[in-house]
């Protein structure tokens, strides 16, 4: 009988302290329940970014930033190797965006944005968020740590998935969109492998990461060496990092510090 390897990643965004792993480990610990549960790896992957959305040390659900006008909105995607893909971008009020993402995977779109999002969740009954969502919530989230997105990566085998979800950048224009729910940009999954971006959204967008990322994945590169060549395509000036699986393991790495765990299990 054929061993298939599972292996799972998690990211707490470039920028993350790197002793606040014990989140990301807690994340990959419970995709691989959900795997060993027999959920879909979609649903597995979902679950491990609601677990660092819920931390709050990262720059996710209940951890986001702020917009310049002080409110919070959310960007999120899911993808997986048998083409599924949803995302959500500039949504506001729900504690999990990853599952208005999953949400979206199962209709004919594939993005869904503002308040059309919000609705969209609010159908979906999901948990509001505790968050300001109102304009002039007091807080200066003009000198919040430029840390950015939680992230996993996942193989069970047989498919391969990916899921992302941030709270953008600390002070930018209300309704920025940035990489994280745009298909090979942030996030890319597909038959050789699965790729989660995390950093300067804008940079991340113009090099199309995730998707050239992979390419690089299905040349048989090495997880390691695919690492540092594309975290070398960013100038130290704008943060960046990823984590990957493939079929020959995973690996991670940043330009900056970054909470990031993995795991092999046979
Ligand atoms: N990488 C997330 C963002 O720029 O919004």
């Amino acid at each position: 009988m054929q061993i298939k390897k599972i292996s799972i990643a998690a990211h707490g965004g470039a920028g993350s302290e790197n002793e606040h792993s014990d989140g990301t480990e807690r994340a990959v610990e419970s995709c691989y329940k959900a795997v060993k549960e027999k959920l879909s790896l979609v649903h597995a992957v979902s679950l491990a970014v609601n677990t660092l959305e819920d931390d709050g040390r990262y720059n996710a659900g209940s951890g986001s930033h702020a917009r310049e006008n002080g409110i919070v909105e959310h960007d999120a995607a899911i993808m997986d190797s048998e083409d599924r893909f949803g995302a959500v971008a500039a949504m506001k009020g729900f504690k999990n965006p990853i599952q208005a993402a999953k949400g979206v995977c199962d209709t004919k779109y594939r993005v869904l944005a503002g308040e059309g999002a919000t609705k969209f969740a609010r159908d979906l009954n999901l948990e509001p968020s505790q968050l300001n969502t109102t304009f002039g919530c007091g807080k200066d989230f003009s000198t919040s740590p430029t840390m950015d997105t939680v992230g996993c990566v996942a193989f069970d085998g047989t498919t391969f998935a990916a899921a992302l979800s941030t709270g953008g950048m600390a002070g930018a224009h209300y309704g920025r969109v940035g990489d994280v729910p745009i298909i090979g940009s942030g996030l890319y999954a597909g038959q050789d492998g699965a790729v989660a971006s995390t950093g300067d959204g804008e940079a991340i967008m113009m090099k199309i990461t995730a998707y050239r990322t992979y390419e690089l994945i299905q040349k048989g590169n090495s997880p390691q060496a695919i690492v540092d060549e594309v975290i070398s395509w960013f100038p130290s000036t704008d943060a960046f990092g990823l984590i990957l699986v493939t079929r020959r393991g995973s690996a991670g790495g940043s330009n900056r510090s970054m909470a990031w765990s993995s795991r092999e299990y046979d």
